[in-house]
């Protein structure tokens, strides 16, 4: 029978990475915002800390974590006896990349007594001097966990931490004034216009964009309808579709997610709040480069003892805390 080709036709590759993957023992990881290609061939999508629960979780000797460096590096903390790839080491992040380990020192030598939060985008050195980790995904609960009369410094990301300010009602968290270039790029110019041309859609914001501040303004001074507004994790984008009835989502994060809510959702439409909300570092991750990482074991991604082992104290209390938001299959185990 004659089949339409797709345009790229990456099935060869694909299966050769997942022959190769059962024979290593390994298990492929992919965040929401990898090239399509690459999440298709993965064992899990999802959120960070979805995918940190998997790596910390998985009995596979080998995780090849197609992400972003800091989510391998919190894969080795978490699963210390596994062997981590990441199969680009390019693969940075500018967020994580806003504060260092002696940037952070310094700040708490300025507030003595604080508890530490650090969102789960920053290196092994920076959370070794945090008390919490989070993700955008659980940053709620975990600041609800912390006793109010405590002052926080929560970091790196400024928009993230104004939400968590907003929603907490604390006056007691100081926040870094870091930002991730392409949510700080999806500004309220793109969705303004994006609501102008769908007026009935549900608008599901990440809050590390730096739209989300005024979008919550707009919602306080009723100028955009509260039911159509959701502030949510990566994951909890995936999850919003299948609860609500409206068939049309404009979707202010990354644009590689559309490909896991267009797959999961066939009927209803998805309209990027911009078409240039591309991170760069998570699309250098290749098809090719996974197979070269199952191949050679390389990159592998280790951090030294004494961090690991201060950092997972911080990542341990991330992953215990919040709704479950676990990373999809996003394949057949037994393929
Ligand atoms: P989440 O997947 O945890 O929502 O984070 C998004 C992100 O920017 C990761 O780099
Ligand atoms: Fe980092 Fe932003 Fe890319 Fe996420 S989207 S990995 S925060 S640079």
């Amino acid at each position: 029978m004659a089949t339409t080709a797709a345009p790229t036709d990456f099935g060869a590759l694909q299966q050769e990475i997942r022959a190769l993957a059962k024979a290593k023992h390994a298990v492929i990881l992919a965040h929401n915002y990898e090239r399509a290609e690459i999440q298709d061939v993965a064992d899990y999508v999802g959120d960070s800390l979805g995918l940190s629960r998997e790596a910390a979780k998985t009995d596979a000797d080998v995780i090849v974590f197609c992400g972003v460096h800091f989510m391998a590096e919190t894969a080795a903390i978490l699963s210390p006896t596994k062997t981590v790839l990441l199969p680009d080491l390019a693969a940075g992040c500018s967020l994580a990349d806003t504060i260092t380990a002696d940037q952070l020192k310094a700040w708490k030598a300025e507030h003595p007594g604080a508890v530490v939060v650090s969102y789960v985008n920053t290196s092994a050195a920076v959370k070794a001097e945090s008390d919490w980790c989070c993700t955008s995904g659980n940053a709620i609960e975990v600041i609800n966990a912390i006793p109010a009369e405590k002052e926080i410094l929560f970091l790196p990301d400024m928009f993230l931490g104004a939400h968590v300010r907003r929603v907490s009602g604390r006056q007691n968290i100081h926040v870094w004034m870091g930002e991730c270039h392409v949510h700080a790029g999806i500004d309220p110019e793109h969705i303004n216009a994006q609501r102008a041309a769908h007026p009935g859609a549900e608008f599901l914001i990440h809050p590390e964009c730096g739209c989300a501040t005024p979008a919550i303004e707009a919602v306080s001074a009723g100028a955009i309808s509260a039911d159509g507004v959701h502030i949510l994790s990566t994951e909890g984008m995936i999850q919003r579709p299948a609860k609500s009835d409206n068939d049309t989502f404009i979707i202010a994060t990354e644009v590689g997610i559309l490909h896991r809510l267009r797959k999961a959702n066939p009927t209803k439409t998805f309209i990027p709040a911009s078409d240039h909300a591309v991170c760069a570092f998570m699309k250098v991750t290749t098809l090719a480069k996974v197979k070269r990482a199952l191949e050679t074991m390389s990159h592998r991604i280790t951090v030294p003892a004494d961090v690991a082992a201060r950092a997972k104290q911080a990542l341990d209390r991330m992953v215990s805390v919040g709704a479950s938001k676990a990373a999809a299959p996003a394949r057949d185990p037994g393929e």
